[in-house]
């Protein structure tokens, strides 16, 4: 039996400059909808389907087939698990962003009632409508039920093994490749042979491996929610104690597909906020990866915002990025100290976010992907 051997991907990588002033150019239309639905499914269900589709699996081909019939089969089967993966992992994504909702607006709701506003136990947010006890009932159902679904897929364990074959030398490797010339390039304290490593905070690693081939000039302090390694610290970064002195402080930080993890468009500003009392200010970089639909394909979010909210950071100068085909990536440097760059908020403004959440692309297709500074 002859199987059609796959097209090889055309699209062409694109490449942008050192600049702060360049526009995406990118133009996808992919969209972050979610078709992943494994109602019933179980976490075993859904790690032997993955397992069956990983490519070690499909070289199971008879061994009368043909070279090319066991090459084809595999690419095949590589792309079936590549596409199991992706709908695990965004499906993953579309409950951990809806429980974020469901619990902001409770919280929301105790916040208020705790300082008398909106009275009577419902909320009502500024100038919106009024969150009643049903609509609480209601998200407290959703809540529970999410969870479930989440268990049901394998929960946050399940979601990093499919990230981790994400990251799989057959499909590309970890993000750190794109950094390490970015860093070599224009890093003034880089100096290989004689410097003192530079410290890297890896937030959010899968592996605690990806910076080990560079260790005798980059010394990586992985850490995650959930580590799927021993030599990955578990941490939540946003309690992650700050650096008391200079000598504490990280050269470089990494947020690689961290920031779209996190399901509250507030937390993921703080999360960005929160990086800047890490680094070391007039040279830390922020190393930042998201997913290019974030960047190219949303209603509330493109380029040119992220630039302005960075900069609004400390982060003034960005100092290189690249658009590819699937992860748009970013390194920025803060050039601010935080003290100086935002953490102060006149009164009048204090429950006014600097950047709010605002609709810049009113088109259809598009994925509501957002992040608000506060
Ligand atoms: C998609 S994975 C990213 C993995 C890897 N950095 C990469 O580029 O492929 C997102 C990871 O971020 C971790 N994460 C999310 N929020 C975090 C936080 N507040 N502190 C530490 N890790 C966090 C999750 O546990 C998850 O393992």
């Amino acid at each position: 039996m002859a199987i059609k051997k796959p097209k090889r991907s055309t699209a062409k990588r694109r490449r942008v400059p050192v600049t702060a002033s360049l526009p995406p150019t990118a133009t996808s239309t992919t969209t972050s909808q979610n078709s992943f639905t494994p109602a019933g499914s179980s976490s075993a269900d859904s790690l032997s389907v993955l397992m069956a589709l990983t490519p070690s699996g499909a070289e199971t081909t008879s061994s009368t087939s043909s070279l090319l019939t066991i090459k084809s089969s595999k690419a095949v089967a590589r792309k079936k698990s590549s596409m199991a993966t992706a709908q695990l992992i965004r499906r993953y994504h579309t409950l951990n962003k809806e429980l974020s909702q469901c619990l902001a607006r409770i919280d929301a709701s105790t916040n208020s009632s705790q300082s008398g506003n909106g009275g009577g136990g419902g909320y009502q947010r500024s100038q919106g409508p009024r969150y009643t006890a049903q609509q609480k009932a209601n998200d407290l159902a959703r809540i529970a039920a999410i969870r479930q679904e989440m268990d049901d897929l394998g929960g946050l364990d399940m979601y990093q093994k499919a990230s981790t074959l994400g990251q799989s030398k057959q499909r590309g490797g970890d993000s750190s490749k794109w950094l390490i010339p970015v860093i070599e390039s224009c890093h003034p304290q880089l100096d290989k042979k004689a410097g003192k490593p530079l410290r890297l905070l890896d937030i959010g690693a899968l592996s605690p491996h990806n910076y080990q081939k560079y260790s005798s000039w980059i010394k990586a302090t992985p850490i995650d929610l959930n580590p799927q390694d021993p030599l990955i610290t578990k941490m939540d970064f946003l309690e992650m104690p700050i650096p008391t002195t200079k000598d504490d402080l990280f050269d470089i930080v990494c947020l690689s597909l961290v920031v779209n993890f996190v399901g509250d468009p507030a937390q993921r500003g703080e999360i960005l906020r929160h990086s800047t009392r890490f680094l070391v200010p007039g040279t830390g970089l922020l190393y930042l990866v998201l997913p290019l639909p974030c960047i190219d394909n949303s209603r509330y979010m493109d380029h040119e915002l992220l630039v302005e909210m960075m900069a609004a950071l400390g982060y003034t100068t960005l100092v290189s990025h690249h658009l590819a085909k699937k992860l748009a990536y970013y390194a920025f440097r803060l050039d601010v100290a935080p003290s100086s760059s935002g953490d102060k908020k006149s009164k009048k403004t204090v429950n006014q976010p600097l950047f709010p959440k605002k609709m810049r692309h009113d088109k259809p297709n598009r994925n509501n992907f957002c992040i608000v500074l506060a």
